[in-house]
């Protein structure tokens, strides 16, 4: 008797003691390809600030960026395996997972960053986050970084047909390929962190990207031309696992979105600037060349890249690109 009653003390003890030291902090980790001066590298460092100072003692953020703990191949597998916690793919990464999210990809669908906000944040928009349920990713956020320009190591960019036969390095997108191949050119799938070394050497020609990515990257040294086309989007989705999500303690889990909505906040904030930002470090270097393109020019790329609509329609649904497109000013 008098043993049990010492257990069942030394029980109630323990059982008083353990939340006081006992429980460590949750392990978030947020992984991603970009530097950290990039819209998404201030974004995910803003989610560790805010999140760590929303949940003290209860969660620590570790953000990797740069491809350091995955690159483009293995992030969305390592998610869906536990070892990373966020991701925020570009919405070009997520065709294995749905067709839908292929709407972002269709060429000169938006007008501009405003456009793609509106849309992003309208009920057809927000739906979007739930499609990969199946998958098992819960999508949490948009987060923009900005409007593609086209680059290539040839003198001369202002047209499509200037595009003829080159090789360009592709996100893992199959809109994307169609994009290149209506072109003439030659497509070519390639993680982010390869593409440097593959503009370098010449195994491709040409690439398309954000300001701030292809100054952050160095692309504008290993290429002649960059022509201003804004004919695409690079913008985001921050996943996570969706039974990781909802086995969260609901207290971290709201503390969580509370971070996410601050750093969604900070990080579309600073998206333009940071891309107005590169784009005049690129034009200060002097390495390779801007070119500005006509209205005509723009016509003659916007006709060039119609194709692609058509092909993807199906996949994607009608109602979407309409929904999406109602969305330009
Ligand atoms: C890419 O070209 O792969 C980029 O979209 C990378 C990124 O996440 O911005």
């Amino acid at each position: 008797m008098k043993l049990t009653g010492w257990i069942l003390a030394g029980a109630a003890a323990l059982s008083f003691s353990l939340p006081a030291f006992a429980q460590a902090p949750i392990v978030v980790k947020f992984s991603h390809v970009v530097a950290e001066s990039t819209p998404k590298g201030q974004g995910a460092l803003k989610f560790k600030e805010v999140a760590e100072k929303l949940l003290p003692g209860k969660v620590d953020v570790q953000v990797f960026p740069s491809s350091q703990l995955f690159g483009d191949g293995k992030e969305m597998e390592a998610l869906l395996l536990g070892d990373v916690q966020f991701i925020a793919p570009s919405l070009s990464k997520f065709d294995r997972y749905t067709k839908k999210i292929q709407i972002f990809d269709l060429p000169f669908l938006f007008d501009d960053i405003a456009a793609v906000d509106r849309f992003q944040q309208s009920p057809e928009g927000l739906a979007l986050f739930d499609e990969m349920k199946n998958r098992g990713l819960q999508g949490v956020a948009y987060w923009h970084n900005g409007m593609k320009q086209l680059s290539t190591n040839r003198d001369q960019l202002t047209r499509p047909e200037h595009t003829k036969g080159l090789k360009f390095r592709i996100q893992a997108s199959d809109v994307l390929e169609a994009q290149f191949r209506a072109l003439g050119a030659n497509p070519q799938k390639m993680a982010f962190a390869e593409v440097y070394q593959a503009l370098q050497t010449g195994v491709v020609d040409g690439q398309e990207n954000t300001w701030s990515n292809i100054h952050s990257q160095k692309f504008h040294e290993v290429q002649k031309t960059i022509a201003v086309t804004n004919h695409g989007l690079v913008d985001y989705m921050v996943v996570t696992n969706l039974k990781w999500w909802e086995g969260l303690p609901a207290d971290v889990r709201e503390g969580l979105t509370k971070a996410m909505a601050e750093a969604t906040a900070h990080a579309n904030k600073l998206a333009n600037d940071l891309n107005e930002r590169d784009l005049k470090r690129i034009q200060e270097a002097g390495k390779a060349k801007i070119q500005e393109l006509s209205a005509e020019d723009v016509a003659a790329w916007r006709k060039a890249m119609e194709p692609v609509w058509k092909k993807f329609e199906g996949d994607i649904g009608a109602d979407l690109i309409k929904a999406a497109m109602s969305h330009n000013k």
